[in-house]
């Protein structure tokens, strides 16, 4: 997956906001506080909610569930992956560094 520019006005990258939500960031103000990502441009208004509600793109596994899976005893990126799919793309993995802040985290 590439990256693309979410934010116009200030020109925050995809990369960007996950490199934020990596070290445990997960609400948009936490967000544009963390990357200066005005929140009220196009890109802002089109992708970062759902930037912030998704871990997986390749999958399309939402935050929430990935939460659920580990709230469920998933404590690996492998038994997260067995529950949701997350992270299970050969080609890919990117997810997995979120993945496994979400375990430390719980959130
Ligand atoms: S984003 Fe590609 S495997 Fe999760």
């Amino acid at each position: 997956m590439s990256n693309f520019t979410v934010c116009n006005k200030n020109d925050v990258t995809y990369l960007d906001i996950r490199m934020a939500m990596v070290k445990g960031l997960r609400t948009a103000d936490e967000i544009k506080e963390a990357t200066n990502a005005c929140g009220e441009c196009v890109g802002c208004e089109t992708s970062l909610d759902w930037i912030l509600s998704t871990v997986c793109r390749c999958r399309a596994v939402p935050l929430e569930a990935v939460v659920k899976a580990v709230k469920n005893g998933a404590d690996t990126v492998e038994k997260v992956g067995e529950a949701v799919k997350a992270g299970t793309e050969p080609t890919c993995g990117k997810c997995k560094i979120l993945i496994e802040n979400i375990i430390a985290i719980g959130k």
